[in-house]
């Protein structure tokens, strides 16, 4: 472009994002202003503001004007208000495990949910109602005490809010099925502010909507889930580190995947290539002090490099699997619905995750680890209500997932393109085995990449999460937080 127009449009950015930046510390102010005392609003440089708003992986960092802590529904309230007269970006963000920039992060009014920390079991109903600030191993550990659970996340730090909003697959998931399958009410701060406790008796749209329609429909406080007896569990994780036992492993889970029918055990094998080398780590459970023999025997004869399978808690299962921060590197998921797995299967996955590692190491990759979650067939028949994850339950897929790190924020690109070709590659091998679904299949929010189509994750819901979206939301305030949108295009307001 001719240097004077060029000159107009750096000068016309600059004021813009002066006036932007401006105007966002105006807001913040009105926020700090109108916060009850029990709410906090934080700025940059204050521990809080820091801690709100960092995310599991870096790269999903940005940084907000100011990071509003409120503890109560009516502060969410004063300031989803705010925002939305001023048409402000803001964020809402739990334990932050979002791997997609912009889903829990902005430059403009960060929300953190953290606040929110109660948790009261109700022993009559035997049903849990807590914060949304929780960390499902925080949820786990109220509950020991009781000799009950809940079916959530599977690592320590993964947030409660996140993962029911997006569907949830949990240990549980056999034999109670999905997450959002066991949730029986929500306080939820609706997008014009007014706080209300939705259930399927009280609002079955919103209802439906919330179990799966991620935040497009407001700020969620606390969840009401259905609780159930836990005792002592058997599990834990066994990492094979030499190439010999692979084989074997290997047809260890496609054996698993195909025989066993016992809802209380459940596996999730992660094929990993991590500093140059090839690994396996299966994460084993079973809902009881001991498996039945035959279950689990393969894993158990093959020799392994590792293993903290026991007997022990379920809370003490979930603190020891390694799922520490990853700080200073980029990472994404890219997950797709797998119904099976064959042997074939499970070695073409080996060998894309083993041969794209040891392609993609001068390429300052971190690690890439490919999982499978074998899930019984019938989990999607637990639900005694619709829910807007997964739009097709006569077919059951289950969420694979590509999980990949890196260093070099100038290759992100070039990653999401190879990823995508792994992806693809996978694919058509269950299309060759005659899985020709697998395309049209309902993706996971929770494991999709940030440019995943609406209709891949909501499907033939769509037009009724859309017209749940029209009544809700008229002025849609929650499209001015990142995420995955169902908004009409005749409703959006913003080009953020
Ligand atoms: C190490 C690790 C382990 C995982 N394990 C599992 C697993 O076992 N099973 C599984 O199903 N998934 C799992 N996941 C995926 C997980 O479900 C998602 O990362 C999920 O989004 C995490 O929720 P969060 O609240 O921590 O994330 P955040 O980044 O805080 O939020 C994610 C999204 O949810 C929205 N949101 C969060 N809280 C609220 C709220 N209260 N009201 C409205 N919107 C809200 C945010 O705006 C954002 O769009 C795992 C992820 C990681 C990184
Ligand atoms: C951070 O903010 C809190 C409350 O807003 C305040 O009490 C604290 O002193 C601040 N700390 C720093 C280091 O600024
Ligand atoms: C538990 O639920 C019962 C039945 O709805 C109710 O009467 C009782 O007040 C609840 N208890 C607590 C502690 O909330
Ligand atoms: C990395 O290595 C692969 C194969 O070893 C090679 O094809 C590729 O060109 C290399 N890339 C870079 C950036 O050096």
């Amino acid at each position: 472009m001719p240097a004077r127009t060029w000159k107009l449009a750096v000068a016309s950015a600059l004021l813009h994002s002066s006036l932007g930046l401006a105007r966002y510390n105006d807001v913040c102010s009105r926020i700090a202003t109108s916060l009850s005392a029990s709410s906090a609003l934080h700025s940059p440089g204050n521990d809080s503001f820091t801690k709100l708003s960092s995310h599991w992986t870096s790269s999903s960092d940005e940084s907000p004007a100011c990071v509003a802590e409120p503890r109560t529904t009516d502060d969410v309230a004063k300031i989803l208000k705010i925002v939305a007269k001023t048409r402000t970006p803001f964020a809402v963000q739990g334990a932050g495990h979002a791997t997609n920039r912009g889903f829990s992060s902005t430059e403009g009014v960060h929300i953190s949910t953290q606040g929110f920390t109660s948790v009261e079991y109700n022993d009559t109903k035997k049903t849990v109602t807590f914060g949304a600030g929780l960390t499902w191993d925080k949820v786990y550990e109220a509950l020991e005490p009781h000799g009950v659970n809940v079916a959530g996340g599977r690592a320590p730090g993964v947030g409660v809010g996140g993962l029911i909003l997006g569907g949830g697959y949990s240990w549980h998931t056999n034999q109670y099925g999905l997450t959002i399958d066991t949730v029986e009410a929500f306080e939820l701060v609706k997008p014009n502010g007014e706080a209300v406790e939705v259930t399927h008796e009280s609002d079955p749209e919103l209802f439906f909507a919330l179990k799966g329609g991620g935040n497009n429909f407001g700020v969620v406080t606390k969840f009401t889930m259905k609780t159930f007896p836990q005792g002592k569990i058997w599990g834990g994780m066994i990492t094979y580190g030499h190439p010999d036992t692979f084989a074997a492993v290997t047809a260890a889970t496609a054996k698993f995947s195909a025989e066993v029918t016992d809802p209380k055990a459940s596996l999730l094998s992660t094929v990993t290539f991590y500093q140059g080398m090839p690994l396996i780590n299966i994460q084993l459970f079973y809902d009881g002090p001991e498996p039945p023999a035959g279950i689990f025997d393969d894993f158990l004869k093959t020799e392994s490099a590792a293993s903290t399978v026991a007997t022990q808690t379920f809370s003490s299962m979930i603190n020891n699997v390694p799922a520490g921060a990853l700080h200073g590197v980029r990472g994404a998921f890219l997950g797709f619905a797998a119904p099976a797995y064959s042997l074939d299967f499970l070695n073409a996955v080996n060998e894309q995750a083993f041969t794209n590692g040891a392609e993609f190491t001068n390429s300052s990759l971190v690690f890439l680890t490919l999982v499978s979650e074998p899930f019984l067939q019938d989990i999607l028949s637990h639900n005694k209500h619709d829910t807007a994850y997964p739009f097709n339950r006569a077919e059951m897929y289950t969420p694979f997932n590509i999980f990949i790190a890196w260093a070099d924020p100038s290759k992100d690109e070039w990653y999401k393109q190879e990823i995508e070709k792994i992806r693809d590659v996978l694919q058509a091998k269950l299309i060759e085995e005659g899985y020709e679904g697998v395309t049209t299949a309902p993706v996971y929010s929770n494991y999709a990449l940030w440019d995943a189509p609406a209709e891949r994750l909501y499907g033939s819901n769509l037009p009724k999460l859309q017209e749940i979206k029209r009544k809700v939301d008229p002025e849609d305030v929650m499209g001015l937080a990142g995420g995955f949108k169902i908004t009409p295009k005749a409703m959006i307001r913003d080009e953020l």
